[in-house]
């Protein structure tokens, strides 16, 4: 399966925050926002990405995180000149994407939580249509909205509704089938002149094709695409890491973990970010993972 990172966008509603700076690069407690849907597709297994942006921004972005190879991942970029909606990510994602399966993050994304890891790999296994991941909030008509019936299945799609019919907003993580980019080519664009990403879900929809997964109350998923979602997350992330001692969306450790990169490999990236306190975290990570693990690298 492929990677798509979305992190296009004027950030408009973080003004005059993003005036200069790309929202994907704000810092979320200890590290840019990017790494947050980064560490995402990483977790459902999949090394070959690629990160959609403006112009301005994606030199930034390819700054930071280079080819990738570092993480033992292969990172691509693509320019997008005008916002069109993030449907246009499978137009601008075509090449990449091939004849893959492929799984959409939005760059402003932060998910977290127990067995995060497992429900994605699931998922993304054998994917046939689409899956999309419902979050219960207290504020869905600022989302997609997802509409199940008695027995859990999917039954209607809403972007922003006045009334939603449910608390269950659609996460900005979305896994397809190749077909999706078909779909993205056929769309016409909506009353806002967007390629809208609620409108492929409904195609699938209507095709009996489109499954709503709950992330459940043991999951975390906020998003940071304003002032206060920003602030927010970078709470929930410090309340976290500084009780636990533990890091969430550490690329570093993530990569390690899935057995993308080696102790050694790791423990030298820990190096070059010392002295921070993230860059020791990396470092002790990486020993502790040598001192203890018995598991050979694939
Ligand atoms: C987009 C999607 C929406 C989804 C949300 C998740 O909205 O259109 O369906 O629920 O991302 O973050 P946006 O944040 O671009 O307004």
């Amino acid at each position: 399966m492929k990677g798509i990172i979305l992190a296009g966008g004027r950030g408009t509603r973080l003004h005059p925050i993003t005036l200069a700076v790309s929202k994907q690069l704000l810092p979320v407690n200890d590290k840019p926002l990017i790494y947050y849907p980064l560490s995402a597709l990483m977790l459902a297994g999949i090394r070959d990405i690629l990160i959609i942006s403006t112009p301005v921004d994606l030199p930034q972005i390819q700054r930071l995180l280079g080819d990738g190879a570092q993480l033992g991942l292969s990172l691509r970029y693509a320019r997008q000149q005008e916002p069109r909606g993030l449907a246009d990510a499978f137009i601008v994602g075509a090449d990449h994407v091939g004849d893959d399966p492929v799984a959409l993050v939005l760059g402003d994304n932060v998910f977290h939580g127990h067995r995060f890891d497992d429900i994605l790999q699931e998922q993304a296994r054998d994917i046939d249509g689409c899956v999309l991941f419902g979050y219960p909030v207290t504020d869905p008509e600022r989302y997609g909205v997802g509409e199940t019936d008695a027995a859990g299945k999917l039954i209607s799609i809403e972007e922003k509704p006045a009334r939603p019919r449910s608390n269950r907003a659609i996460v900005g993580l979305y896994l397809y089938d190749n077909e999706v980019l078909d779909i993205a080519k056929n769309l016409s664009p909506s009353a806002r002149g967007e390629l809208e990403i609620t409108d492929v879900n409904r195609d699938y929809l209507e095709r009996g094709k489109a499954r709503l997964v709950d992330l459940g109350r043991g999951c975390a998923w906020l998003d940071a695409g304003t002032p206060a979602s920003l602030l927010q997350a970078a709470q929930y992330v410090s309340a976290l890491e500084s009780r636990q001692g533990v890091r969430i969306a550490c690329i570093e450790e993530v990569a390690l973990r899935m057995g993308f990169i080696r102790a050694e490999e790791c423990r030298e990236l820990g190096e070059r970010l010392a002295p921070s306190d993230y860059g020791r975290y990396v470092c002790a990570v990486a020993e502790e993972f040598a001192a203890h693990s018995t598991v050979p690298h694939p």
